[in-house]
């Protein structure tokens, strides 16, 4: 703020505004078959301006990648490990070897650690209701123990599932806590307004379009609709802004009307729904921005600079798809890390500049696996087989109805399977071998919707990375080879 006061003092206009940018933050995700190398993603966000990210976990190369980067961090623990957080020694332990340990001069500039990911989503059940609290409570505590307490914040990143307004007045300023958990929720928000704790919400205006067909297409952007809810005479025209003062009525409510917000992930995927397509992305992205630049705020919190994270940095192919094929695809980069739509995230429409690519990404050499014409052999419960094996292990989310490679004749919809397995395995011979459908070709697929893709060659930091995860993974696909062929 004082340097952007000063340049436009000596009328450095312009540099002004490439400071401003740096408010937004990025999650940074990597849940990939074939990650980008952490040094890669962290020039990647620096290039951008994105001083912000926002991690799922504190993996050590990551946080390595981190340190002396000056870029605000916000480490998490997984939903998996809060229930071991309800014990103090294991919180404090966790805040030594994930906090205290990076905090140095050129060390990680840690800000904030998130408790579990949206751990009260009603999909899960209640399996995290008894131990989120306590755990946030141990970590804020390990934190202050520390001597980091008033630089370091726990936090909880909610889905916005745990508030509502009822049904009967489905507007803003009826909102409250879903009931299921109200109490719960009003001990925690006091809890962070004790702390000086932020509120921490994932709003997602494309899974409130994706959940309700009659929802009004124009409503999940920007521009307005006809159809606006007026709530005590404000007009909301963007659910984002509706969803949002839910929120602020909701702790208003609790009593904690001032409880600061920050949005801990906001978006839209670009493949895997008819909805989910660089496009929409793009005119997404162009509302947000700039009222997030102006610091518009919303009806309830006008003129507030919201801190937020986009969701998210890079695709995820390794993502589940439970919640539906649009989850690996939310990425404002590529799996590679290359721009998908012209994008400003200083907030500028039209867009002043574009995103900058990653630098120095190794791709596997330019070869692709596809169906051999000559070796189908009419056996089409084969090749389906064939087909579903590659696609059990890699990614063939574009191939759904309304994604970017559903137009494909047969042929090449197997040819795109076979190429997503030959890539996620690294190129490796054996891996086109489908029973002698396959053949390996250095004439490139893609067609101008779909992209058939060359991996990049993370060989080295794959080996790094090896975690529980990737070793049930490769278990199960070293099994399955066997049993298949
Ligand atoms: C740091 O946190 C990660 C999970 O976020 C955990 O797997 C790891 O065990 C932690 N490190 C230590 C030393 O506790
Ligand atoms: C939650 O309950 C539903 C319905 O009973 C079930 O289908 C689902 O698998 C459960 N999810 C979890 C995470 O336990
Ligand atoms: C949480 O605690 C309540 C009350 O003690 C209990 O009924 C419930 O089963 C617990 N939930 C879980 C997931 O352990
Ligand atoms: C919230 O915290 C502020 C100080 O940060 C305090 O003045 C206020 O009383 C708190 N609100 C409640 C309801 O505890
Ligand atoms: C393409 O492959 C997908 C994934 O196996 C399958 O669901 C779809 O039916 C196939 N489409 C065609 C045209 O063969
Ligand atoms: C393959 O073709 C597509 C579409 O023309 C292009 O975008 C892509 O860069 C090409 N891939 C390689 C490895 O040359």
């Amino acid at each position: 703020m004082r340097l952007c006061g000063l340049l436009i003092g000596i009328s450095l206009i312009g540099l002004c505004a490439s400071v401003a940018e740096g408010v937004i933050g990025a999650n940074w995700g990597t849940m990939a078959i074939h990650p980008l190398p952490p040094k890669i993603v962290v020039q990647l966000l620096q290039d951008n301006g994105i001083s912000k990210v926002k991690l799922f976990d504190a993996d050590e190369d990551t946080m390595r990648a981190l340190a002396g980067s000056n870029l605000e961090v916000m480490v998490a623990i997984p939903n998996n490990m809060l229930a071991t957080m309800n014990d103090y020694d294991a919180a404090k332990n966790w805040v030594d070897k994930n906090v205290s340990k990076y905090n140095f001069d050129g060390g990680v500039n840690v800000k904030y650690v998130a408790v579990g990911n949206e751990p009260f989503l009603a999909a899960y059940n209640g399996s995290f209701v008894n131990t989120t609290f306590p755990a946030l409570q141990n970590i804020q505590n390990a934190l202050n123990d520390a001597g980091l307490g008033d630089t370091v914040k726990a936090t909880v990143p909610l889905n916005a599932d745990v508030y509502n307004s009822p049904p009967t007045k489905a507007v803003p300023s009826a909102g409250t806590f879903r009931s299921d958990i109200s109490e719960l929720m009003t001990e925690m928000v006091h809890f962070f307004n004790k702390s000086n704790a932020p509120f921490t919400v994932n709003i997602y205006p494309f899974l409130s379009l994706y959940a309700n067909k009659d929802f009004p297409f124009d409503y999940a952007f920007f521009e307005g609709t006809a159809t606006p809810i007026v709530d005590n005479g404000i007009k909301y025209t963007n659910v984002f802004d509706a969803n949002f003062d839910t929120l602020v009525s909701s702790l208003t409510a609790a009593g904690v009307p001032d409880l600061p917000i920050i949005i801990g992930e906001v978006g839209w995927p670009t493949d895997g729904d008819i909805n989910a397509n660089a496009q929409n992305a793009e005119r997404f992205y162009n509302g947000l921005l700039p009222r997030l630049a102006r610091k518009q705020g919303t009806p309830l919190r006008p003129n507030v600079d919201i801190d937020v994270y986009l969701f998210g940095l890079i695709d995820e192919d390794a993502k589940s798809i439970d919640p539906g094929n649009f989850e690996r695809h939310w990425g404002i980069f590529r799996y590679d890390g290359q721009p998908k739509f012209p994008m400003d995230l200083s907030g500028m429409v039209p867009a002043s500049k574009s995103l900058v690519p990653a630098k120095n990404v190794n791709y596997l050499p330019e070869k692709w696996c596809v169906l051999n014409p000559d070796a189908k052999d009419g056996d089409p419960k084969k090749l389906a087989d064939n087909v579903n094996y590659a696609c059990t292990f890699s990614d063939c989310t574009a191939l759904g109805y309304g994604s970017s490679c559903n137009g494909l004749v047969a042929d090449a919809n197997a040819s795109y399977a076979f190429n997503m397995y030959f890539q996620a395995q690294g190129q490796k011979e054996a891996s086109c071998f489908f029973q002698g459908l396959g053949m390996v070709t250095d004439r490139n697929q893609s067609t101008d919707q779909c992209s058939f893709l060359i991996q990049i060659d993370s060989s080295a930091s794959f080996r790094d990375s090896l975690r529980p995860f990737s070793l049930v993974f490769l278990f199960i696909a070293a099994v399955s080879v066997l049993l298949f062929f």
